[in-house]
C-alpha cells in the first residue's frame, strides 16, 4: 500500500502541445483505446468548472430512485470514474473503474481537451455534457484546489499562478483552448450539451430541466425538486460521499473541496492591476470565438 505523502508533487510535461502530468498520461494507450458504450454519458470539463456538481445531478437523475444506497455508500469518484486518472497502487485506473461499472448508463468524467477524447465515444455517438465556468473564478478555484491536492503540481503564489493560467501552463492545458475547443465541436455535433456554471448558480431547476430534455429523461416534478434540493451547495458540502473528504490525496484542512461555490469570488483574489492585465489578454485570446461568459450574475 503506497502512502500518499510519499508521492512527490508532479511537474508539468508538454504532452502533444498540452500541459499535463504523468497521472493523466501514463495510461494513455488504454485511455485512447477505451471502449465506449452507446448509452455512456460523458461529463467533460476543464478542472474546477462544476464537474462534481453536474456528476451528482446526473447520478441522482439516473439512480436516485432506483438505487438510493449508491448515494449513501459510494463516494462520487467511484460512481462517476475519472477516465484518465492513473495513480498506480493507490486506486484502480479510471479506465478500469469505468470498465468495472455494473450500472447502465455509465457516467464517466473527463477533463480531456476535445482533441484527446477517445474516439470510441464519437463512434458510439455518446451523449456528452460539457460544463464551463468563467475564467476568473475557474482560475481561483483551481489555485485553491492545487494547494490542497497532493497530486497536483505545487501552485506557488497566486500572482505566478495567475500568470501560468494565462499562459496555459496548467494541468489539462489552456482554459482558453479547452472551453473554445469544446464550443467549436458543439457547433457541429448535436450530442454535446454545453452548460455554464453561472447558469447553474442562477437557476439550478431550469438547468436540470434542460439537462433532462437533452438526455431524454422525464422525471416527475417531485423528483426534479428532490434532485434540485439535494445538489445545493450546503447539502453537498456536508455530504461525505460527494465532498471528497474521504479522499486521501486531498487535504481539506488546507482548503475544502466544496470551498465557496459562488460566482464572483475572483474579486477577492484579483488585484486591480491583475484584473486589467487579465482582461486585456482575455480579449486577445477569445477574439475569434462566439463563446461568452459571465463573471458576475
Ligand atoms: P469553488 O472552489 O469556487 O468553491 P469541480 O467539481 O469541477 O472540481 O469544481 C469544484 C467547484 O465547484 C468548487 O468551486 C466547488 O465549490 C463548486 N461546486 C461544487 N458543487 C457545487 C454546488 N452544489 N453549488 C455551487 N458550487 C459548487
Amino acid at each position: 500500500m503506497i502512502m500518499v505523502d510519499s508521492l512527490p508533487r508532479p511537474t508539468l510535461i508538454d504532452f502533444h502541445g498540452v500541459s499535463m502530468t504523468h497521472y493523466f498520461t501514463s495510461n494513455w494507450e488504454k485511455i485512447q483505446s477505451f471502449q465506449a458504450r452507446p448509452d455512456d454519458i460523458v461529463i467533460a470539463t476543464y478542472p474546477k468548472a462544476g464537474t462534481t456538481w453536474v456528476s451528482f445531478i446526473l447520478d441522482l437523475l439516473y439512480f436516485g430512485q432506483t438505487t438510493p444506497e449508491r448515494q449513501t455508500s459510494m463516494p462520487i469518484h467511484i460512481r462517476v470514474p475519472f477516465l484518465e486518472l492513473d495513480i498506480p497502487s493507490l486506486l484502480l485506473s479510471g479506465t478500469e473503474m469505468a470498465d468495472n461499472l455494473p450500472t447502465s448508463p455509465r457516467l464517466i468524467k473527463t477533463h480531456l481537451p476535445v482533441q484527446f477524447l477517445p474516439k470510441s465515444f464519437w463512434e458510439q455517438n455518446c451523449r456528452i455534457v460539457y460544463v464551463a465556468r468563467n475564467a476568473k473564478d475557474n482560475a481561483v478555484s483551481f489555485f485553491h484546489f492545487d494547494r490542497m491536492n497532493k497530486v497536483e503540481p505545487e501552485p506557488g503564489d497566486w500572482n505566478s499562478y495567475l500568470q501560468r493560467f494565462m499562459d496555459g501552463k496548467m494541468v489539462f492545458g489552456s482554459w482558453y483552448d479547452h472551453v473554445t475547443g469544446w464550443w467549436e465541436k458543439k457547433q457541429t455535433h448535436s450530442k454535446i450539451h454545453y452548460m455554464f456554471y453561472e447558469d447553474l448558480i442562477e437557476d439550478t431547476g431550469r438547468e436540470i430541466d434542460q439537462l433532462c430534455h437533452f438526455l431524454g429523461l422525464s422525471p416527475s416534478v417531485e423528483e426534479k425538486e428532490r434532485v434540485r434540493g439535494g445538489v445545493q451547495f450546503d447539502n453537498m458540502k456536508k455530504d461525505n460521499m460527494v465532498n471528497y473528504s474521504t479522499v486521501e490525496i486531498m487535504d481539506s484542512k488546507i482548503s475544502p473541496f466544496m470551498r465557496k461555490g459562488k460566482v464572483g469570488d475572483w474579486k477577492n483574489h484579483f488585484t486591480v492591476a491583475q484584473n486589467e492585465q487579465f482582461d486585456e489578454d482575455y480579449k486577445k485570446k477569445m477574439k475569434n470565438t462566439t463563446l461568452q461568459f459571465r463573471t458576475e450574475i
